[in-house]
């Protein structure tokens, strides 16, 4: 009885209603740091650059255990602290852009994001003068983006060939664990590897445009542009949608 009902738990998650089993909350401890106006660093280790500072209205964090070499970069995660006197009940949600470790804390999260943590203004000002507090998250699907994977040419890349790409929003909860490129239609694909963060590069790489396609961690299949999205003449900084779609139901 009780094998037979787990079953129909795992059934019920993997081809019915994924959106009914969202991870269980995990017991830690969260930080944050400071920038001039509170959102996010632009240096962030994941390799986003400024968008890394604004991306979710500033609610960003680094992370230590949640790195995953660098495929952790992107992910988002619902935040709340244990106070029921300080802390909203729903906390939360922030998104990856940084490495980051303080006294035994998983996240530490950009100023904006940690407010967001309190009841109101007052409560958020006794979270922040506590500086660490003790929290639960689970990982949730990224949506503040859409629903496409976006990229970025990284501000290492020399046109027309070193390019090198940041996977800059990830939708859904599935990290991107490789990503190819093609041009010509998808005949043959040239892999590029991650070198740091969330960013890939490619040597040599040949001339444009290309169609992308990556592939999702627990996934033996590839996801592809239905066209070519980067440009030719790519632009270092510029952002790309990938026009890879992700289902925000099932992902
Ligand atoms: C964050 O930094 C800004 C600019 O340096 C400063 O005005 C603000 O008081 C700081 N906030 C905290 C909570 O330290
Ligand atoms: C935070 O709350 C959770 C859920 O109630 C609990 O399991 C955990 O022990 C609490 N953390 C601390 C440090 O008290
Ligand atoms: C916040 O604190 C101020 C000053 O202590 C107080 O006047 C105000 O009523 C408090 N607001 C809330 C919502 O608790």
């Amino acid at each position: 009885m009780g094998l037979h009902s787990k079953y129909q738990v795992v059934l019920v998650c993997v081809l019915l209603l994924p959106a009914l089993c969202l991870s269980r909350f995990t017991n830690s401890r969260a930080t944050y740091y400071n920038t001039s106006d509170g959102s996010g660093t632009p240096t962030g280790a994941c390799g986003f650059g400024d968008y890394g500072r604004t991306e979710n209205s500033g609610r960003v964090a680094g992370v230590s255990g949640l790195w995953r070499g660098g495929a952790g970069c992107g992910a988002c995660y619902q935040v709340k602290c244990n106070d029921t006197k300080l802390c909203r009940t729903d906390g939360v949600t922030i998104v990856v852009t940084d490495m980051g470790s303080g006294d035994r804390t998983d996240f530490v999260m950009s100023l904006n994001g940690f407010l967001r943590l309190g009841l109101n203004a007052n409560a958020s000002d006794e979270l922040r003068k506590k500086g660490t507090v003790d929290i639960q998250y689970r990982r949730v699907r990224c949506t503040f983006g859409g629903s496409n994977v976006k990229i970025k040419i990284n501000e290492n890349s020399r046109f027309p060939d070193y390019l090198a790409i940041a996977v800059i929003y990830v939708p859904g909860s599935k990290d991107v664990v490789s990503f190819q490129i093609s041009n010509n239609n998808g005949r043959d694909w040239k892999p590029l590897r991650r070198v740091f963060g969330g960013v890939f590069d490619l040597e040599n790489a040949p001339s444009g445009p290309f169609k992308v396609r990556v592939q999702f961690s627990r996934s033996q299949t590839w996801a592809e542009s239905p066209n070519n999205v980067i440009p030719a003449d790519w632009k270092v900084g510029a952002i790309y949608d990938s026009r890879i779609h992700v289902d925000h139901a099932t992902s």
